[in-house]
Order: structure tokens, then sequence, then C-alpha cells
């Protein structure tokens, strides 16, 4: 895949190395939903996930090629995204990989095998003519299926660089069209990375009829200094994630290197496909749903990124907003509008609304779902921004199949009473169960209540709850993450044969922050027990049954 001299491309790897994250576990679904997003924001290749992990892996990577791969709407290129799937170096995954993109109009098979010493020796145990044999007949086989291949010499932070020219230029003489050179544990400074990829592409044979990027991990907390050093040496691919998420301290974030290029020009002089007022909304994706909070001093995306707290700073803005600020926060799409309808307003307000919003693929009794949340929201809160309509959007469309619905909840609590809840429910029967718990504060007594009809162990591994916009108001939505018990709680990792907890996320949002808390409890059960057991096993171990 060419790139113009003066364009870098946006290689996104959220779905794939991002949901390597500790517990940022997406269904099908939600990777579905996210890489539609991603064609949106403008990115040029999606790396959909690592096909031969797992058939759930394999179908949200078939599914977004079939689905996504064609759109072209709303990219600034006019031309569909690059699909790629990862496979390790043997022709089992990259027959994997290939069968899983190949539906997409552009795709590509993204091949890897570690160089460096510590790799070779304790992890493959093969030598360095080993290697490089696996190199080239991986790469001759994933180009005898496609003309996008793309080779990463695993851990090249930490390899001879002599012997990653030797390794690259039988990678490119076997037809790789992307060499990408991954710091895969964060180990390298900007000064050495920059010098490393100037050095790869002014020594391998065939260089310049290759693309060069550059994957940087965040350990040392230079991933995007790294990646622009990478880009300053003549990398014109990065891979990054949204919001940094990835392995350990996670991966370059998208939205840092992209601003850093728009905003730093004569620094750069570089362009990218990337529509920036997309950043906020697929940021707030992600984070809604791996259940990954971003902090809010997080560089572009945190809460506090534009926020100006200190008196003379505030008085600086109210003179001119330069005095403190290098981007406009309506740059990477905050602050851009409120809704103007209120609860008088129709339904085809809305919906174009919506549509405006970006909202163009949803269904007809999707429109009319979030439609009424909207009313009802109306009726609370006097002014209703996008980030409401975002929130409820989130809490009502992008939510796992429903096996258990909340019907209704009461809580009484206080500080001269033990906090209780009483909880009705609708079963995957469609019978309704209540029963009623003790707790320690209210979110805990609706915790425990729902427990008592659902009757599934797991523990409660992060619960955080933000609110959406400003004032007493405000739409609340909480993110919770728990972890089965049992046989379930784990999955073996193909690539590291170690265990991997699995941990599951829900979200929910409401002006009552015990009603959202509760929304997103039943959210991650109903995607643990989906996964579980299948929609129609679910089974249930209610307390009470009431009678409808
Ligand atoms: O960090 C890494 O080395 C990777 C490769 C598979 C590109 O993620
Ligand atoms: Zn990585």
């Amino acid at each position: 895949m060419a790139n113009n001299a003066d364009t870098v491309l946006i290689f996104d790897t959220t779905l794939r190395d991002g949901e390597q994250s500790p517990g940022a576990t997406l269904n099908v679904e939600e990777k579905v939903e996210i890489a539609r997003q991603l064609s949106r924001l403008g990115v040029d290749i999606c790396e959909a996930g690592f096909p031969i992990a797992s058939p759930g892996d394999f179908e949200a990577v078939r599914r977004i090629a079939e689905e996504v791969g064609p759109l072209t709407e709303g990219r600034r290129s006019g031309r569909p995204m690059v699909i790629a799937g990862l496979a390790r170096a043997n022709e089992a995954d990259i027959r994997r990989a290939y069968d899983a993109v190949c539906a997409a109009p552009r795709h590509r098979i993204h091949t890897f095998l570690a160089t460096s010493d510590i790799h070779l020796k304790h992890k493959l145990r093969i030598d360095r003519e080993e290697c490089v044999d696996q190199v080239i007949k991986a790469v001759t086989f994933a180009r005898s299926l496609c003309d996008d291949v793309e080779f990463s010499p695993e851990d090249a932070g930490r390899s001879d660089p002599d012997f990653l020219v030797q390794v690259l230029g039988q990678a490119i003489a076997a037809g790789a069209t992307t060499l990408n050179i991954p710091d895969t544990v964060g180990y390298t400074t900007p000064e050495e990375f920059g010098w490393l990829i100037g050095y790869l592409r002014a020594n391998t044979p065939g260089a310049e009829r290759v693309v060069w990027s550059v994957h940087c991990h965040n350990d040392l907390g230079l991933a995007t200094a790294n990646t622009l050093a990478g880009v300053k040496a003549g990398a014109r691919q990065v891979e990054v994630t949204i919001n940094g998420i990835g392995e350990r301290a996670g991966n370059t974030a998208l939205e840092e290197v992209v601003m850093a290029l728009s905003t730093r020009p004569q620094t750069f002089n570089l362009d990218t496909a990337i529509d920036t007022t997309q950043i906020a909304r697929t940021s707030h994706m992600v984070s809604t749903y791996t259940g990954m909070v971003v902090q809010p001093n997080k560089a572009i995306v945190g809460a506090n990124a534009f926020a100006h707290e200190a008196g003379i700073h505030q008085d600086g803005m109210l003179k001119h907003h330069l005095t403190y600020e290098i981007m406009r926060p309506e740059t990477v799409g905050l602050n851009t509008s409120q809704l103007v309808l209120g609860k008088h307003s129709g339904r085809h307000a809305f919906r174009v609304h919506l549509q405006a919003m970006g909202y163009d693929n949803m269904a007809d009794e999707e429109i009319t779902a979030a439609f009424k949340r909207f009313k009802k929201l109306a009726d609370k809160k006097k002014v209703v921004t996008d980030a409401d309509i975002e929130a409820i959007i989130a809490d009502e469309i992008y939510q796992p199949p429903t096996i258990w619905e909340l019907e209704h909840i009461q809580v009484s609590c206080g500080d001269h009473s033990i906090p209780t809840a009483s909880v009705l429910m609708i079963g995957p029967d469609g019978e309704r169960y209540q029963d009623a718990a003790l707790g320690s504060g209210p979110v805990d007594a609706v915790y425990q209540a729902i427990n008592r009809i659902v009757g599934v162990t797991n523990r409660l591994t992060e619960f955080s709850i933000n609110a959406v916009t400003e004032g007493l108001d405000a739409v609340a939505e909480a993110t919770i993450r728990i972890q089965p018990d049992g046989e379930d709680s784990y999955v073996i990792n193909p690539q590291t044969n170690r265990p991997i907890f699995r941990t599951f996320s829900g979200h929910g949002a409401s002006t009552d922050i015990v009603v959202a808390s509760a929304r997103a409890y039943l959210s991650a059960l109903n995607k643990m027990l989906a996964e579980r057991d299948g929609h129609a096993n679910v089974r249930h171990h209610a307390q009470e049954r009431v009678v409808a």
C-alpha cells in the first residue's frame, strides 16, 4: 500500500493490541461498532484482531471485513479502510488471518516473528538462521494469498540492528509491502528509536519499495515520543490505539500522535486522513465498551484536557484563548453543539440530529428506543447535549443481548439506616422475579439483590461513575468490570500459553447514579451469561417468583 511522502498512514490496533489490555474484552457486536467508528474517524488500516486466537476473534474480524470493510461514507480519503488480521509466522495462522479478512475490498495480512536474541533463545528456541528462514517462508506464503503484507520483527527495539537489516531485507525480497518496527516492551528512548528507523531505512536492501511503520509500547511513558521520533526518521505509518490502551502500560495513543502532527505543522509538515472532530466520540466509545476509564489528565481526551482551573489561566483565557490553549476543544469534537430539541420535539428532528452526529446506521426500533429515553431525559433536564445523547445511545443501543432486564429498583439509605434495595427483574423466560438485600451502600445493596435473583457468582473488579456534563442534573455514566468465579474465570492465551483472566465490562447511564450503576452491572452480567450459556440456556436461580 503506497502512501504520499507527506502523509502518515494511521494503523489502528485498538481491536487487537488494545484488546489485549488486561480486562478489556469486547464482544463481537462491540468490535463491529468500534470498527465502524474507526472508519468514520478516518483510520487508514484497522487491525481487527488475531483470527487464530479463538473462534470469537475470527468471527469478529470476518464480520468487520464484511460489514465495515466496504464503507466509504464520511471518509475524507473516499477509500474504504484496509482490514488487517494478525498472524504468527506460520501457514495455519496466516491462512486463518486471510480467511477472516478476505471479504474486505482492501485487506492485509500482518505477520510477525521475534528477532531479539532474548526472544530467539528463550521464547522461540531457534537460532538466527532459522528465524530468517521462517520469515521468508511466512512472507512468501502470505504474498501468495494477498498483495498487501506487513511484517513485524517483534522486539525490534532490543534486536541487533544489523540482524534486523538482514531479516527485513529478506522480508522485502519475499514480498512484504510494509515493514513495521515494534518497540514491543517499550524499552527505547526517542533518540535511540529514531536512530534505529533511520539506520534500517538507510541500510536495508529494497527499503525504498516499502512503507516503514512504527509500533511503540508505553512502559516508560515514551510511546508517543518514540513514535514521533520514528516519523521524523521517515516512518510513514504509525500503529496506535484509541486512548493508548494495550498490553501492560499500553500502546501509543492515536489522538496524541494525530494532534501532535496537526498542531505542530512547522515541526512535522505531515498530514493524516483523520477527521479530528471524531476523536472525542471514538475515545468515549472505546472507554465505554472496554470499561477502561480514561484518566482525567490524559492528553487530548481526558476530562481535564481542556479545563482551566487556576485563576491566572482563567483570566488569560477570557482575554484570549491562545494564552493557555494550543488546540481548540472543537477540533477534537468537544463542546461542538447542544441539542436544541426539547421535550416537545418530534422523532423526525431527533433522527435528523442523530444522523448529523454520525449515527446513520441505526434501525427504526433503535431510534424509537433512544427517542423514548431522550424524551424522559428532556423532562428532567433543561438542556440536552450531544454528550447526553451519546450516553443514551451507548446505554440503550450498544448493549449485550438482554437476558435479564431491570424493571424496577427501590433503595432506602441514609446515615442512620442500613442500605436496603429491592429489585424487580424480568428473566430470560419472560417472567418477573423480585428480591431484596442489604448492602454496605445503596449500590452494593442493589448488586446483592440482583445477585440473589440471577445467582451467578462473580467478583467486581472495577467500578467508576462519571458525570457526562456539568451540573446537578447531569447524566451519570457508570462503568463496571466483573470476573466470573471458578472454571469460567480464565482462557489460555495461545501466544503465551498462560491464562488470561476473563473480564466483562458493563455500562449504564441515568440521571440517578444508583440506576446507572444497576444498569451497568446488569449489562456486564448479561454479557457474561450470553458468552457462558448462550441466549437460550441461561439458568436462573430465582429466590422468589412473581407471577406477572
Ligand atoms: O508489540 C508488538 O511487538 C506487537 C507485534 C505483534 C507487532 O504487537
Ligand atoms: Zn504491540
